[in-house]
Parts: C-alpha cells; structure tokens; sequence
C-alpha cells in the first residue's frame, strides 16, 4: 500500500487495478446481457459529470438528501455520538459529510473512493476547510474486502453511506455489503445511510433523463474511458442513453443503446452488437422505508431512526448492530 502524509491529510493507495477494469469489462461483454459494472463510471471526468447531475433540477435526490442532514443534523448527532471514527465508502467530492462534521466532532474521517484523483482533490479540500479534522483519504474499491487504513484501538466505528449508492447493488449483494458494514463497525459502530424511496415512474425518468443531457453524457463516458485507458475503438455516436423505471424490480435501470449493427476492439478482443442491442450499466433500486429495513436486518442492523423529506422522496436511517 503507498501512502503519503500533509498536515492533517493522509492519503492511502490500495491501487484497484487497471487489469482489473480489463477483465471486469471484457467479462460483462460476454454476457447475453452485455453489462459494466457501475463502478466504472468514475475516472475524473465521470465524477465531474456526477457532480453536475447532483445540481440538475431533475436530480431531486441530492438536494433533498442534503435538506433531510441539514434539518435534522441535531438529532442525527446524538444518535451518531461524538468522537468516533467516521468512515464513508464512496465519497465522491465529501460535500454532505460537510453538514455532520461540526455536530459529530469526529475522531477522525475516513473518506473511501475508487476515483483516485477526485478523492485526492476533494481530502485535500476539506482537509483546508477543517484544520482539526484528521482525514485519512483511502483510494479502493469497497466491493472488494473493505480494509481500513487507520483503525486506533477503542475508538467506535460508524459509517456513513449517503447518496442511495446502495442503490446500485442487487438486494442481495446489498445484503452481503451490510454485513460487511456490520461487521467492520463492531457491535458499538452504526451506519448512517441515504436510501431513496419509491415513487411516480415520471419523477423517475424525468431524474435519470435529464433535458440538458448531462446523464447522457455520464453513461457515454464509461465508452470513453474504455476507448482511452483500454486501448477500444467504441464509436460513441453508435451508442445511445436509454434509462427506465423497472417496476416489477424496484430499479431505474441504465442502458447505452447501439444504433446499429457493428463490431468493437478492446485491445484486440472483438465484440459484435446488433442494432438495438444493449450495455446494461447501472441500477438504481428504490426502496420503501420497511423495506429497506428488512434487507438491513437480514445483514445484521436493528433500525434506530429513520428521517425523510415532507413529501417522503428520499430517507436516511440510522442502524446500529444488534
Ligand atoms: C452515487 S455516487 C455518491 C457520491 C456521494 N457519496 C454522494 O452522496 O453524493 C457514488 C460514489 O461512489 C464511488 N464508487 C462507486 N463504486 C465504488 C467502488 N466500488 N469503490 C469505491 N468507490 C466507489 C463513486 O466514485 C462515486 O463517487
């Protein structure tokens, strides 16, 4: 592991791995669903469109998010406590941890990103906006077994997972993730979570479909990334967006649609698509509140409290181990 040490940063490589991405995208292009893991999504480019989806006025589920920390950020402070050892997979630009920070008083913070420049960029920042917080930015990918860099002994662990990325885990590997979760915490951690709810298929589409186009562009990154960090020939004109709401499975689903039939190289392997036929690259499942709370019982999490918007969009719980 390579690390590195400024003032109240430190950063940590756990180098997810470019054969890795290979593998992974050759292997989903040899399903009879061809698909991409989600993950993919995030090289530089692909977390600057996100962050600009998160200020589309289509995109309810960040404002409303943030709206839920902001109202409520007393009440999820005494049920968080002060002092512990906050750890967010997946963390993106750390703009919600924002609103937690002063009321949580944490022991330190353990910011968890696949996007290695990002996460540099964003630890570096709120290492200079918060001079006492001690951030201990840690570069992997949390679908693999989490490890913790910094971990001192007698501290608690609590995690915070906002933005619904649960969301894009099938239920039952979200399960699995939980119990990962439940298991790094340890029977005095908790887990803070950003779960978004079901609602009208047209708020729906609207929000994974927006008019500018940014969402588009988000999903047709991915083949970018793929042309420049794989060596592949993908003609993005010959791809379209496609997003829908699957009722019968809780989940907004993202597709790049090929127009019509032709063959793609990556690093010399082949693969043919017929017009019409899709990349599946990312769910996004919607959950009721009891729901929610089924799965993360199964995982081993007791529900301690749940808060939501008036007009229930998004929610966020607080669950601690049994
Ligand atoms: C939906 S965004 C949420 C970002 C932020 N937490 C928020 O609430 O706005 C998902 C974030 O998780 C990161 N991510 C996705 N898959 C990951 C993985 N397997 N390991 C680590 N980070 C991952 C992405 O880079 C992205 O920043």
């Amino acid at each position: 592991m390579d690390s590195s040490n400024e003032g109240n940063l430190n950063f940590y490589d756990l180098h997810p791995k470019p054969a890795d991405f290979f593998a992974e995208v050759i292997d989903g292009l040899n399903k009879t669903q061809k698909s991409i893991p989600p993950k993919f999504f995030y090289d530089k480019a692909g977390s600057r469109l996100f962050d600009a989806i998160c200020d589309l006025p289509e995109y309810y589920p960040t404002r409303t998010e943030i709206n839920i920390l902001k109202q409520n950020s007393d009440e999820i402070a005494d049920h968080v406590g002060a002092g512990c050892l906050l750890v967010e997979p997946g963390s993106g630009s750390s703009h919600k941890v924002r609103l937690l920070l002063d009321g949580l008083r944490p022991h330190a913070y353990i910011p968890m990103e696949i996007s290695r420049e990002h996460l540099r960029q964003s630890a570096e920042d709120l290492g200079g906006d918060y001079p006492w917080l001690d951030v201990h930015a840690t570069c992997a990918d949390f679908t693999s077994t989490i490890r913790l860099p910094y971990s001192p002994e007698g501290i608690r662990k609590v995690v915070f997972f906002p933005g619904s990325t649960i969301g894009n885990f099938e239920p039952e590997e979200a399960t699995r993730f939980l119990q990962e979760l439940a298991g790094l915490v340890g029977p005095n951690g908790g887990l803070l979570i950003g779960v978004d709810l079901k609602k009208s298929k047209d708020m729906l589409h609207a929000a994974y479909d927006d008019e500018q186009g940014v969402t588009a562009a988000f999903n047709v990154n991915l083949l970018k990334r793929i042309n420049r960090e794989l060596g592949a020939d993908f003609k993005t004109e010959n791809f379209c967006h496609q997003s829908f709401y699957n009722e019968l499975l809780g989940r907004v689903e993202l597709h790049l649609v090929s127009q019509c039939d032709h063959t793609v190289s990556i690093s010399g392997e082949c693969f043919s698509f017929t017009a019409g036929e899709s990349i599946h690259t990312e769910n996004s499942y919607k959950y009721t509140i009891e729901e929610f709370q089924d799965l993360a019982n199964k995982a081993g999490f007791r529900p301690q409290a749940v808060w939501m918007d008036d007009d229930s969009l998004f929610s966020v719980h607080y669950f601690i181990p049994p």
